[in-house]
């Protein structure tokens, strides 16, 4: 290693199936040097520290362990996966009291270390938690970011491509607003090729207004198709969580759609969103106002005032 080479750590708080999915995701793509597992279970942190060490052979030379809140002091990024997950038919937004009532002690925890990082959180409801982070840690808002409507687009731009045979990383297509039951498709703004959507479905005989309706719910109600068949949802988040650690720890100033903080942008104040920004080594560089249509502004606004009322019962 070259004398002064950055040693990139990331601490992951939670090590259940998010979070183990995530180390693995990690450890594949081998995105940052150290790895550091946090879990109250401290022997299924240390169990996912040695399964996934025994990994390192076929994959990248990352140092994983299984630590404690001390090892966040010198960390570039808190990953936080802890808390309860959807049972079947329950709402993100149903568990808000469960996970908000552990985020103050996590928050407080990864602070006293000293982090002077960038949060990541997943927990859900993404954006209420998010913004309970900020909240907590006092850390200026470009350096609280939530996973928010990341998966949900790229589910979109999955459906989007199975249906007109395109390669979906070939698709330009965000969901905006809450993660969650109120969130939007943005559809005045996908493209493929750069060709506007409307103009490649009638050049290549693509779906219908009710086809791309049921795209869209599709891609909003995935997670409870996930969890009905198998209990959870974890592979896509994490490798979304492994994908904004890299735009991090690489700043490569890449456009995602993730939950941050609105200060005027959309006509919104004072709540985090999921909506297109610029990511890089300092969190959130830049959040992209794109010209939605009436129904499109209306739409966010309506999830914009769904996730008020839910962070007014964490900060009446
Ligand atoms: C999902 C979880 C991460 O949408 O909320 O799969």
């Amino acid at each position: 290693m070259t004398p002064n080479a950055k040693v990139s750590r990331v601490a992951l708080i939670g090590s259940g199936f998010v979070g183990a999915s995530y180390a693995f995701a990690m450890l594949n793509q081998g995105i940052a040097s150290e790895l550091v597992i946090i879990d109250l279970n401290q022997k299924k942190a240390e169990g996912d520290a040695i399964d996934l060490n025994h990994g390192i052979p076929f994959a990248s030379n990352m140092r994983i362990w299984a630590g404690d809140y001390s090892d966040c002091k010198d960390a570039d990024i808190v990953v936080i996966t802890a808390g309860a997950n959807q049972a079947p038919g329950e709402t993100r937004m149903d568990l808000i009291s469960k996970n908000a009532a552990i985020f103050k002690k996590i928050v407080d925890s990864v602070m006293q270390s000293g982090f002077d990082g960038i949060f990541i959180v997943a927990t859900n409801p993404v954006d209420v938690l998010t913004y309970a982070t900020w909240k907590y840690s006092g850390l200026p808002a470009s350096r609280v970011i939530g996973s928010g409507t990341l998966l949900d687009s790229a589910r979109l731009r999955f459906e989007l491509g199975s249906r007109l045979q395109v390669d979906p990383r070939s698709i330009h297509a965000y969901i905006m607003g809450e993660h969650g039951d109120t969130e939007l498709p943005v559809w005045s703004h996908v493209n493929i090729a750069s060709m506007p959507l409307n103009d490649y479905i009638e050049r290549h005989n693509g779906p219908s207004k009710e086809e791309l309706q049921d795209i869209f719910v599709s891609v909003r109600d995935a997670a409870y198709h996930i969890i009905e068949r198998k209990g959870a949802t974890y592979y896509g988040i994490a490798m979304g969580l492994a994908r904004l650690t890299r735009a991090v720890l690489r700043n490569e100033n890449s456009i995602v759609s993730v939950s941050v903080l609105l200060e005027g942008e959309y006509g919104l104040d004072d709540l985090y969103i999921g909506v297109p920004a610029v990511i890089n080594r300092d969190g959130v560089k830049d959040i992209i106002e794109l010209d939605l249509s009436p129904e499109e502004q209306q739409q966010l606004e309506h999830s914009a005032s769904v996730l008020k009322a839910a962070i007014a019962k964490i900060f009446p």
